[in-house]
Order: C-alpha cells, then structure tokens, then sequence
C-alpha cells in the first residue's frame, strides 16, 4: 500500500538520492547531491509551492511530486528566501564540473540573470494583483517514482494528491511540460490530461504540454 503526505524537511536526503537515480538526465541533476539538497529544502518550505512524498509500507520513500499552485508567488519567495543559498549552491557545483559550467553558461547564465534581475526589481514595486476573471493556473513540476515501485499506482497517488490540494487551494488548471522523449507522456495521458501541444524552451530543449481542468 502506499501514503502520500507533504513531503517534509527530514525526507530531503531521500529525494535528493531519489531524484539523482531517477532523473538523472535532467539538466538540475547535473548540479549534483549538494545543491539539490538545496533545492528541495528550498522547495519543501516555500509560499505557493505544493511537494509531496510517496511512501511503502515501512515508512520508506518510494516517490516525489514537486510542484506549485501559485507560480509566481513560489518563484518569487524562492528567490527572495532562498536565491543566495542557490546561486552558491550552483557556483560551487560548476566551479568543480568544468562541462557543467560551460553549458551553464551557454544555455542558460543570461536568463537566469536576467529573471533574478527582474524578481530584484520587483521587490520595489507593487506586487501585480492578478485580475478576478483570469484562471488560475498552478503546475507539476516533478514527478518520480523508484524504479522498484513503477507502474504500481504510486505516480496516480502522487498525481491525485496534487489535484485535490491544487483544487483546495482554489486553482482551476493544472499544466505540466515533460521531454518527448520521455514514456512519461503515456502516463499522463492515461491519468486524463489533455495534450496542449508542444513547445521549446528558453534554454532550446523541446517539451510536450499537458493540462488538466480542476473545474
Ligand atoms: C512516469 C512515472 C512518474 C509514473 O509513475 P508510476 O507509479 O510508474 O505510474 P502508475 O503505476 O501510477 O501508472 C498510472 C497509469 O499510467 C500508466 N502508465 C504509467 N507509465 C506508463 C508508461 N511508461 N507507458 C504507458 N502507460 C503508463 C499506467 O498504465 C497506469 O494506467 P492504468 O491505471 O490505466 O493502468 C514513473 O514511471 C517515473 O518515475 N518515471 C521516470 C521519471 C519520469 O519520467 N518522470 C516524469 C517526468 S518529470
């Protein structure tokens, strides 16, 4: 059988070891153990953002959901609360994987800047109050299960937690991306979410869009 509750600062080390088997080819895994504990504990305790964990019968965590029902507010405290801690984390990782800082610096140092130089800024003005008629909108940003527990129902678990706290939360659209290339596609779509096309990030990957209506 197994339980979902909010993933907490304690499961860290966990899906840190998790994440790095599992989506070991994501670019984010490339940072290594050391910032990624960063990012999860930065994750687990952020305004906006939703994290869950999947465990078995012996208490042992065999899944991760990351994700966030406001977008911008989890950005935005995510930088605000945690950016220093990150932006050290990544140094460090890249100044000992020279490959890492190469590719760092080609696909993505500019944009990263730029959006940290953006959120800086936005701290002097207003916050933007979204319009009453816009959806809300929230995502999934991670899902992972250990390869021994796959195609058990614990990704559903972890996905129908996520719905039902979003849909708590007053959200009334879920939206992911996943690689094409990834069988992840198959899942979501046997879990009901609807194909939106494709798109290529800022970064030049390609992805695949799924929604899903809380309404
Ligand atoms: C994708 C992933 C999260 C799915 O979790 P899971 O626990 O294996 O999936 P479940 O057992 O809950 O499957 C739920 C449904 O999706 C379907 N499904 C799951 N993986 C599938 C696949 N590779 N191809 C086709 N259908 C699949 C199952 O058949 C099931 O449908 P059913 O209930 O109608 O039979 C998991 O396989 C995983 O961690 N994969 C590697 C990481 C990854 O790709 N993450 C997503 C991108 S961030």
């Amino acid at each position: 059988m197994v339980s979902v509750r909010p993933l907490v600062a304690a499961d860290v080390e966990a899906a840190v070891k998790l994440h790095l088997v599992v989506l070991d080819m994501e670019f984010l895994s490339r940072f290594g153990p050391s910032f990624m504990r960063t990012y999860y504990r930065a994750w687990t305790s952020t305004p906006g953002s939703m994290s869950f964990a999947a465990l078995d019968d012996a208490g042992a965590l065999i899944g991760v959901l990351l994700g966030a029902t406001d977008p911008a507010t989890h950005v935005r405290a995510m930088v605000r609360e945690h950016g220093v801690a990150l932006a050290r984390a990544i140094v460090i990782a890249a100044a000992v994987r020279p490959r890492l800082a190469k590719d760092l610096v080609v696909t993505r140092a500019g944009r990263y800047a730029r959006g940290v130089g953006r959120l800086i800024l936005a701290r002097f003005r207003p916050t933007p109050v979204p319009s009453a008629d816009a959806p809300r909108v929230g995502e999934v940003t991670h899902v992972l299960v250990d390869p021994t527990a796959q195609g058990g129902g614990v990704g559903r678990t972890l996905i129908d937690a996520a719905i039902t706290f979003a849909r708590e939360a007053g959200d009334d659209e879920l939206v992911l991306v996943t690689p094409p290339d990834l069988a992840a596609r198959h899942f979501y779509e046997a879990l009901g979410w609807r194909s939106d096309g494709s798109m290529t990030s800022r970064s030049g990957e390609p992805f695949l869009r799924y929604r899903y209506s809380l309404r």
